[in-house]
Formats: C-alpha cells, sequence, structure tokens
C-alpha cells in the first residue's frame, strides 16, 4: 500500500542568499512521487542571488527581503510565512542571523545545513580551518536551529574524508555532493515525527 495516504505534505520555505544549490536540490527532491514536503516559498536576502533563478523555472514564490531594519525584515518574512502556511523552515546559505524572538517564534520548526561535522567549525570557512588543523575528516549536519550560532540539536551528518592535497575548494565541492544527499532526507527523518 502507498506509504503516503492520508499523509498531508508539509509546507516548506526555503531561506537562501546566494547559488541555491540546495534549494535547487530540494526542489528536486520535492518532486518526487513519495516525497513527504513541498516547497512553497524561498526567502532571499538578496536580490541578486543565484538561487531566485530556481524560483522561477520551477514556479515557486519568492520573496526578497531588504534587511535596512531587522525588526522590519523580520516582520515582513513572518508575515510571508504565515500567508502561506509554512510549516517548515529550511535555511540554504542564508547568510543572515536570526533575532532571538524570530527563533523562539518558530522553535522547532527552523533547521539549517552547515558544512563542518559540528560541533567542530562553527561559523564561516570552515573548510580552510578543518584543513589548517590537519583533520582527517570533515562533513555537513544538518540541525535545528537555536539561539547560539549553528549549535541547535544534531539531525544527521555526513563524513567527508579530507584526502591529500586537498584544497578549501575540492572539499567545499566534495562536501556539498553529499549535502545534497543528507538535506532531503534530514527532512524525511524531521518531517515522519511531525
Ligand atoms: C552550503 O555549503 C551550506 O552548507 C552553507 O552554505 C552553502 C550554501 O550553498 N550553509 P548553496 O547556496 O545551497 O549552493
Amino acid at each position: 500500500m502507498p506509504r503516503l495516504i492520508g499523509f498531508k505534505k508539509k509546507k516548506i520555505a526555503v531561506f537562501i542568499s546566494g547559488t541555491g544549490s540546495n534549494f535547487k536540490n530540494l526542489i528536486k527532491y520535492s518532486l518526487k512521487k513519495n516525497s513527504k514536503f513541498e516547497i512553497c516559498l524561498v526567502v532571499s536576502s538578496r536580490s541578486k542571488a543565484k538561487g531566485l533563478n530556481y524560483a522561477e523555472k520551477y514556479n515557486i514564490k519568492k520573496k526578497v527581503i531588504s534587511y535596512l531594519n531587522i525588526k522590519k525584515a523580520e516582520k515582513n518574512i513572518i508575515n510571508e510565512l504565515k500567508k502561506n502556511k509554512i510549516d517548515l523552515i529550511c535555511l540554504a546559505g542564508y547568510m543572515k542571523i536570526l533575532s532571538k524572538n524570530f527563533i523562539k517564534n518558530f522553535k522547532g520548526k527552523i533547521v539549517n545545513i552547515h558544512p563542518s561535522l559540528l560541533p567542530k567549525y562553527k561559523g564561516l570557512n570552515t573548510y580552510q580551518r578543518a584543513l589548517d588543523n590537519n583533520e582527517k575528516f570533515s562533513g555537513c549536519t544538518i540541525h535545528y536551529v537555536n539561539s547560539k550560532l549553528d549549535s541547535g540539536k544534531i539531525i544527521l551528518q555526513k563524513k567527508v574524508k579530507i584526502l591529500k592535497n586537498d584544497t578549501s575548494d575540492k572539499l567545499a565541492k566534495r562536501i556539498l555532493k553529499q549535502e545534497h544527499l543528507l538535506y532531503p532526507k534530514a527532512l524525511n527523518k524531521v518531517l515522519i515525527n511531525s
């Protein structure tokens, strides 16, 4: 019997600021027959984010948020989330810090993808820092968002081996490949329990 009978697809908003390869990948996954979610909205902090092109291509509502005033920005975002009855927010390369208040309002409803094996290498420049420390592995993590940067409960992680003569760029590429596999998996895990 099909597993999804009676299951209402969860509505997801993806937040981006740049390339949006994770956004694109989540859209593609969401179009598969047994997907538990649909992407209903993309929020971008940059009007020129390349990822916004995927919103056009796949006919997904987009909202570009001006961050001149963070309170107004977040009020705008909340309006859009409500209007579109969003169940879960997926951060994917979103370069703005969400306020404590915003996060409190959406407790347990925001997840993020981070290119390191958290709790190691929170913040930026994760690849180079892992290389500089002669780590044997790096990787990616999907975690819930709480008020401390890259510190919420971990949902899933994937290790990526660091190779001899690795560079930050090469490592980033290999990790990104794994990110694309991990994010949909993590969403399935989160949504099956919700
Ligand atoms: C990814 O490496 C993700 O881990 C980090 O930002 C990057 C976003 O890449 N949070 P893309 O815009 O999805 O291609």
